[in-house]
């Protein structure tokens, strides 16, 4: 049976303007026809309405930790996809801090079997950058390679020691991956809970300086100069970070970089309450970070909206700041997050949202054959349909997420996904799952 998205306007990576208006048709896991508004025989067909809403590319998301194997309690590769789906994502790259962690062929193949099963979104394990994330033995990098792992990071812990660093850089430059950097000194955050500030200093708790990510970035930025080696920053949460990168940019370095919503929306003074749910490693910054971020995704510094969608069970993330583990929620609310802080000021085009949540992070990955793709004849069918005008609550109890850490609940957002289709087929219609 054939599917029409009837009613949408497109905005994709061809598109310059506001998008234009036509129906979608697909056939199997392809794109069969794009035809003008109402065009479209809808005899034997499924219609995915899509009145008042943006027809793109599904979204990629470049970090998103799926917790299974070994801390099911906090999210399954199932829930986690399903979440991922509802949110418009149609790719992921699951993020190797699992128990083992992802630094074997064994386990990376699992963590892929398993989203295949789960079949609401592509799940793209990375690897590990060292045996265990221990930050002493490098990991099988080739063997990784061999069986698809693109991007390769110790996520959750940066890598501290630099000769490790430029030999991780040297391999990955011969076998074309790509190194990503989770930006930490860690000696300078020994103990830290929030962001080193005026708020920090206040409450009296151990702050987390901004000069601990952006002495990494710095390091990378010249190791990368030395070997020529591409390189992805994580979750860049600070003012100078951004310049530092698009300086690099600038030099013609082969360097790219994300951010997320949390840090593009909310700041340090939320920690204010004590409340662990704002949490998160790196800290949530100030005022002024934050509109460098936004400046940064503007002017394409910051390739990447990603989401360190980091689910964490309730036992575990409601107990004191100094014990509750760093990380919250991000699949569900990413879009609108993204459309409202960035949108709705009119920083921002949708079109260029959908460039950093779709088509940028969909090459950063190396998935652009499938992922971010125009929406056009022939193309496979890894879409999004979603309403940029819907205003809705985020509820902590509505999540799809096994966890519901989300530091959003309770707010207004803008924009919300309808249908998602993955490979031709509709796994989400009308903002409920289909499995
Ligand atoms: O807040 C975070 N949580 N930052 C990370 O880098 C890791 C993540 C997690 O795995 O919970």
């Amino acid at each position: 049976m054939r599917t029409v998205i009837s009613g949408g306007r497109i905005v994709d990576s061809t598109t310059t303007d506001d998008g234009r208006p036509a129906d979608v048709v697909i056939d199997g896991d392809r794109i069969v026809d794009v035809v003008a508004p109402g065009a479209a025989p809808l005899d034997d067909s499924r219609v995915l309405d899509a009145r008042g809403c943006v027809v793109s590319s599904g979204f990629v998301d470049l970090h998103t930790h799926l917790r299974e194997p070994g801390r099911e309690e906090s999210e399954t590769i199932e829930t986690g996809s399903r979440a991922a789906a509802l949110g418009g994502f149609t790719a992921i790259v699951a993020m190797p801090n699992t128990d083992p962690a992802q630094d074997s062929r064994i386990v990376v193949e699992f963590v892929r079997e398993q989203g295949r099963r789960a079949g609401m979104c592509d799940v793209h394990p990375s690897g590990c950058i060292t045996i265990g994330r221990a930050g002493e033995v490098l990991a099988p990098f080739a063997e990784l390679a061999a069986v698809g792992v693109r991007i390769f990071t110790d996520d959750g812990n940066g890598v501290q020691d630099p000769l490790l660093m430029r030999r991780a850089l040297e391999y990955g430059r011969d076998l074309g991956i790509t190194l990503a950097q989770h930006c930490e000194v860690a000696r300078l955050t020994l103990g830290a809970v929030m962001h080193e500030g005026a708020c920090c200093s206040r409450l009296g708790l151990p702050g987390w300086p901004a000069i601990a990510e952006e002495l990494m970035v710095h390091r990378d930025i010249e190791l990368c100069r030395l070997t020529g080696a591409r390189m992805h920053f994580l979750h860049l949460s600070t003012e100078r970070s951004v310049d530092l990168v698009r300086t690099a940019k600038a030099d013609g370095l082969p360097v790219t970089a994300e951010a997320t919503p949390h840090h593009i929306s909310l700041t340090d003074e939320m920690l204010a309450g004590f409340d662990p749910v704002f949490k998160v490693n790196p800290p949530l910054r100030t005022p002024a970070d934050i509109a460098a971020l936004k400046r940064g995704l503007a002017d394409g510094t910051i390739d990447a909206i990603a989401t360190d969608h980091a689910p964490h069970a309730d036992h575990l993330k409601e107990q004191t700041l100094d014990v509750a583990p760093p990380g919250m929620i991000g699949l569900e609310t990413a879009l609108s997050v993204a459309l409202t802080e960035l949108v709705e000021s009119g920083l921002m085009s949708i079109r260029s949202v959908l460039a950093a949540l779709s088509w940028n992070p969909a090459r950063i990955a190396g998935l652009d054959s499938r992922h971010g793709r125009p929406v056009a004849v022939g193309e496979p069918a890894n879409l999004v349909v979603f309403d940029p005008s819907a205003r809705w609550t985020v509820d902590r109890r509505n999540v799809a997420s096994k966890s519901g850490n989300t530091p959003f609940h309770g707010r207004d957002l803008v924009g919300r996904v309808r249908h998602t289709v993955l490979n031709g087929v509709a796994v989400v219609v009308d903002g409920t799952a289909t499995k």
